[in-house]
């Protein structure tokens, strides 16, 4: 049992994308004065800690993961000053502030990528992955861009290819050379001394490469359509074992600024993913547990399965955390409709360990309609429907003109979702069971009991495959989770003889007592039930 829980592990994490959160200046785009004037809402909401992607200086070939400057902030978003204050408002409301440390490459405009490519001889030439032509005069290795192609670009002016497993705005950093490790770590001290409490660190187990940048292994499976990112198995291009050395040098940097926190987005199968933990919990405190978001399929038994092989596998003493949703995927309303998204939310709510909610699912939002003229994400150019633009539509704050995200009659970077009118954070305050009210009310509970926030997690066996029931506990209080996956009516059936209140349903219109011997459940809907004892 955790003794003395870390703030990172009590709390509810909630990722801000800045550019459509909120306008306040009027150009269409998000900023950081947008969010500090909104601070007050997420406090109301209940969550801890905020994760913002990034707002450093970028040509905005990825939207601000092709940084040109990691120690500013970029004049769309604001300024230095904006982020300072942004820090201490936040701290005044006991909110915490995680930054996006994006080391794994640069934008080709950074200044360091401006000199590498200057000539072979440049002193920062190794700061980057060059390497010759191969023989027949195309790139060095057949690894992929995650955007589609190769991930290989020749350079005329110098004759060689550079590295970039994304776009070819975003070379790869040369993490084997100490002196790239030396200024990074600086970035990591600039935030830290203006007191920010974390970084999420972007595809943290892709930093190293093969040594010999040996070929990948195609995947024979892959179809033209498929997402290019699946077109190969990354033996080579990412998980190696050298990358924990470095991780374990950026946790010792951040532990000595006391208690921060060190989140790695790590997409990798559960044994794997547990090595980011490292042998001795020396790497990172929350390898991102993306296992919720990538799992093809949303249907109890399989959610089930997902969860306790998790559990099963963490290493002794590490902390779980769970994810639904993020810029990069889908919005879970999207995914499993709104209806199941309740179920989803207090799923995400009740497990044991950090969770992270992704701005906007709050209220269940939807991905939004973005024409194909107005669609950005490098990720959308060989193929819209892999375009992440849909799942980064503006905030709906209200009922208004550009839903309350900016300034009626200026047009927004992207539109906003059609169905904003209904749903939006003012039309869902006064509506005591929107998703809105469901997700506060489950943020409320959460912080208010010990077995949600610390207590053990536990499974139940069912014969009613469209469930999952499990049990959270700590000393002598114990809560069951049911819920129910499927659109219909089911019962579930506890092997004893008990009585149970509800707390919370789903549907936020019920506090009856039930006998854990038979459960009912409406369709979609998910209970949290105080066991009498
Ligand atoms: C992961 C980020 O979440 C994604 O948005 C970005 O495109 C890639 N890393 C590259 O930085």
């Amino acid at each position: 049992m955790l003794q003395t829980p870390s703030w990172w592990q009590t709390s509810v994490i909630y990722q801000i994308y800045p550019r459509s959160f909120f306008d306040s200046n009027g150009d269409g785009i998000g900023d950081l004065a947008g969010i500090t004037r909104k601070l007050d809402y997420l406090r109301w909401l209940g969550v801890d800690a905020l994760w913002l992607s990034p707002m450093y200086p970028s040509p905005m070939a990825d939207f601000g993961y092709d940084i040109a400057n990691y120690v500013d902030v970029d004049p769309i978003f604001g300024t230095l000053h904006d982020m300072d204050v942004l820090i201490e408002q936040a701290h005044a409301r006991d909110l915490k502030l995680i930054l996006d440390y994006v080391p794994n490459h640069t934008s080709d405009e950074h200044p360091w990528f401006q000199e590498s490519r200057a000539s072979q001889e440049n002193e920062k030439r190794d700061w980057y992955i060059w390497r010759d032509p191969s023989p027949d005069g195309g790139p060095p290795n057949n690894w992929t861009s995650f955007f589609g192609g190769s991930a290989w670009q020749f350079d005329e002016q110098t004759g060689q290819y550079y590295l970039h497993l994304f776009d070819v705005k975003q070379p790869d950093l040369n993490w084997r050379n100490p002196l790239v490790r030396e200024a990074m770590y600086d970035v990591l001290r600039f935030w830290l001394d203006r007191g920010v409490d974390g970084f999420r660190v972007d595809v943290l187990w892709m930093l190293i490469k093969d040594e010999q940048l040996r070929d990948n292994p195609s995947n024979p499976d892959w179809k033209p359509g498929d997402p290019p990112v699946l077109s190969q198995f990354r033996q080579y291009s990412e998980d190696q074992p050298e990358v924990h050395n470095i991780i374990r040098e950026m946790r010792s940097l951040l532990d000595s600024y006391g208690e921060r926190v060190f989140i790695g987005e790590i997409y990798l199968p559960i044994p794997r993913l547990m090595q980011y933990y490292g042998e001795t919990l020396d790497e990172t405190h929350l390898p991102f547990n993306f296992q919720l978001v990538t799992n093809p399929t949303w249907e109890a038994r399989a959610i089930r399965q997902i969860v306790d092989e998790y559990e099963n596998g963490l290493p002794d003493g590490a902390w779980p955390n769970w994810v639904l949703g993020n810029h990069d995927r889908p919005r879970i309303a999207t995914r499993v409709g709104r209806e199941q998204a309740r179920v989803a939310q207090m799923l995400l709510l009740t497990l044991r360990g950090t969770p992270t909610c992704y701005y906007g699912d709050e209220l269940g939002m939807l991905n939004g309609y973005v024409p194909r003229e107005l669609l950005y994400d490098p990720a959308g150019k060989d193929n819209p429907e892999h375009s992440r633009d849909y799942e980064r539509t503006p905030m709906q704050w209200d009922g208004s003109t550009n839903a309350g995200f900016s300034t009626p009659g200026v047009t927004t970077w992207l539109p906003v979702a059609e169905d904003y009118q209904t749903y939006n954070v003012t039309a869902e305050q006064q509506d005591p069971r929107s998703f809105l009210a469901l997700t506060c009310t489950l943020l409320n509970v959460r912080r208010s009991l010990a077995a949600l926030t610390i207590g053990s997690y536990q499974s139940f066996d069912q014969d009613n495959s469209t469930c999952f029931v499990y049990q959270r506990q700590h000393e002598g209080t114990r809560y069951l989770v049911a819920l129910n996956f499927s659109a219909q009516e089911q019962v579930v059936k506890l092997d004893e003889n008990g009585q149970g209140r509800v707390l919370i349903s789903t549907h936020l219109d019920r506090e009856d007592s039930v006998r854990l011997s038979e459960i009912h459940l409406r369709g979609n809907e998910g209970l949290l039930i105080q066991r009498e004892e």
